[in-house]
């Protein structure tokens, strides 16, 4: 199967709802892990927009990866309970061991740093997800812990 009749099948799954662009690009990340280009042109035919309409979404929302994403996904809670407690050190000491920005992949892919916006775990703040699991009270340490671990 093609990209472009996976993305049609996306784009199926949505038929009929309003503002179905947003829903449509996060479902498509899902399924590829980020937004590939070619996938521009087919969400433009299908909902009848531009491929500027679609791309300016895609750009507007730091959500949208434009490139594949690394073996690793880190992604260090910012929201207010976890701030509260240290989250930006996290940030800055997770930049800092990965060698990237927060949104960026490591050029060796392995790993890609993250933020999100609360994972349901703030008593047991700073939270960050390492590949799909939540861990709690992570600070520099911890973190280069759990890669280590391959907890990931
Ligand atoms: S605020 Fe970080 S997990 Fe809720």
């Amino acid at each position: 199967m093609t990209i472009a009749d996976r993305v049609r099948g996306v784009v199926e799954a949505h038929r009929g709802e309003r503002g179905a662009l947003l829903p449509i690009l996060h479902h498509v990340q899902e399924e590829f892990g980020w937004i590939d280009p070619q996938v521009v042109p087919v969400l433009a035919e299908e909902l009848n927009l531009s491929r500027a309409d679609v791309h300016g979404v895609i750009s507007f929302y730091t959500d949208f990866r434009s490139e594949p994403a690394g073996t690793t996904t880190v992604k260090i809670c910012r929201a207010e309970a976890c701030r509260s407690v240290g989250a930006e050190q996290l940030v800055a000491d997770a930049e800092q061991v990965f060698g990237v920005k927060v949104g960026q992949t490591t050029p060796d892919r392995s790993v890609t740093l993250d933020q999100v916006f609360c994972l349901g775990n703030c008593a047991l703040g700073p939270s960050a997800q390492v590949n799909g699991t939540v861990h709690g009270r992570v600070d520099r340490s911890r973190l280069v812990e759990i890669l280590a671990e391959g907890n990931a």
